[in-house]
């Protein structure tokens, strides 16, 4: 079937997880549209249901099962809608799901995104349909079949996948596989294309985006390279990446922070324990007094950097004064705005196998240490007041007059300006500070 001669049906792709996830998901809708699927704001009246889900925690995962149950009723008035499971719990649990929710009629790995049209066609016709093959061929070859409409100002590029890491707590090297990274070429060519759509403002992906190395025109290139080369891109004025591991960060990208305005003051790089014991246990292959050292020369390079992270409480073995280290980590760095979690035994993972700390005793840490979070958030944000920031306006606010955007320092900021501000970025004097939010006015120039 042709797409000119395909009726029109409606796709609505439910995301969770990271933002790979959310990548992802705008790929899977490019490749449906030739099968003569458009995007649709609500699962109520969808043709197919897509679930993009995550499996880094249990709660993630369980979130999918009781997703499924609410789809339950809107098949039983619809016979002819197709419910697919894509993402993560996809990869991790493949025909486990289709034997656990007989609702589901096609289950797709991260890996196989590109081959989306023969699996829904194969799922129309009555029969289930499983792809959880890591394939030989590049899928973001097949995929992006671009819609060449306008866009937000800001994305998205996926410019690594998988990841060769194995922290004995984690996922990811289970359900995104080995390391892989895109050449230098096709990466440039998308953001080339985002740009002339309208984007200002591009975030690099990778689950281990800092070992980027892709074939570049003369060599393999780093991600301090390819970073440089996007720079110059005209129209491109802001450049991001996540997530890093502290491994990763060479010498030339921590020189890129301190040389290429584009990149931008935000630096995720996730540490998970401040305790040497923890992180040998989680097999990070790197110390707490490396990681301070390393975000030593790291604000060498740019001072005013704004340092986020992960965390993780209760680790199997975890003792308190293992996690008094952390905290006291979390003291020196004195973090902008960090993610903390509870450990969460996921299956086939080293640590699932080792014996648990309690839970009540997870939920004590957990709580002190996101206190101390909020307060460096807090601290970090009121600290912006007084100074003048670059905002890239992204939409309208809550208050008629007013646009929200994203300072350099990834910070939302409220504005009154005129709406042909929208997609563009504008010099702004912060002059209020909230824990999640700054208020400012336009700067006099
Ligand atoms: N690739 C990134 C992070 C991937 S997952 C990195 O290497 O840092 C995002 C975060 O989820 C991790 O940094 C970690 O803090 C958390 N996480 C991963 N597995 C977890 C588990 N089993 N339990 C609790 N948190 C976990
Ligand atoms: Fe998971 Fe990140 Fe460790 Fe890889 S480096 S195993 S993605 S936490
Ligand atoms: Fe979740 Fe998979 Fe991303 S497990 S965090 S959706 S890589």
């Amino acid at each position: 079937m042709t797409s000119s001669t395909s009726p029109t049906r409606k796709l609505f792709i439910k995301t969770y997880g990271c933002q790979m996830n959310v990548y992802d998901s705008e790929r899977m809708a490019e490749a449906l549209a030739p099968s003569g699927y458009e995007i649709a704001d609500s699962a109520e009246g969808a043709d197919l249901i897509l679930l993009n889900t995550c499996h880094i925690r249990e709660k993630a995962a369980e979130k999918v099962y009781s997703e499924l149950g609410r789809l339950k009723a809107l098949k039983a008035d619809n016979p002819d809608l197709k419910i697919g499971v894509a993402g993560c719990v996809a990869q991790a649990e493949g025909d486990e799901i289709l034997r656990r929710q007989p609702l589901v009629d096609l289950v797709v790995g991260p890996q196989s995104y590109h081959r989306l049209p023969e699996l829904e066609a194969r799922a129309r016709q009555g029969a289930k349909a499983l792809d959880t093959d890591f394939p030989e061929e590049d899928k973001f070859d097949r995929l992006g079949g671009r819609a060449r409409a306008r866009r937000g100002p800001t994305a998205f590029l996926t410019v690594q996948e998988g990841c060769d890491k194995f922290c004995a707590f984690c996922v990811v090297p289970y359900t995104r596989g080995a390391e892989v990274s895109r050449p230098a070429e096709k990466v440039l060519a998308e953001a080339r294309d985002l740009v002339e759509r309208g984007v200002r403002e591009i975030t690099l992906l990778g689950q281990n985006v800092n070992a980027y190395h892709g074939a570049g025109t003369d060599g393999d290139w780093g991600l301090a390279r390819l970073i440089r080369e996007l720079a110059a891109i005209d129209g491109l004025d802001r450049l991001r990446y996540t997530t890093s591991h502290p491994n990763d960060m060479e010498d030339d990208l921590i020189a890129a922070h301190g040389e290429v305005p584009e990149l931008m003051p935000y630096l995720h790089l996730p540490v998970q324990s401040g305790s040497d014991r923890v992180l040998k246990a989680m097999n990070r292959k790197h110390t707490a007094e490396g990681y301070l050292r390393l975000i030593d020369r790291i604000r060498a390079a740019r001072p005013d950097i704004l340092m986020s992270g992960d965390f993780i409480v209760g680790f199997p073995g975890e003792s308190e004064a293992d996690f008094e280290d952390t905290l006291a980590l979390v003291r020196e760095v004195g973090y902008g705005q960090c993610y903390s979690f509870k450990y969460s035994p996921r299956p086939g993972t080293p640590a699932a196998e080792r014996a648990h700390v309690a839970e009540e005793v997870k939920a004590e840490r957990l709580a002190r240490l996101q206190a101390l979070l909020a307060e460096q958030q807090e601290a970090a944000q009121q600290a912006m007041v007084g100074k003048s920031v670059g905002v890239l306006f992204e939409k309208a606010g809550r208050m008629p007059g007013q646009l929200v955007g994203k300072s350099d320092h990834l910070q939302a900021v409220h504005v009154e300006a005129p709406e042909t501000l929208l997609g563009r970025i504008a010099r702004v004097d912060i002059t209020a500070a909230a824990p999640n939010s700054l208020a400012g006015r336009l700067s006099v120039e």
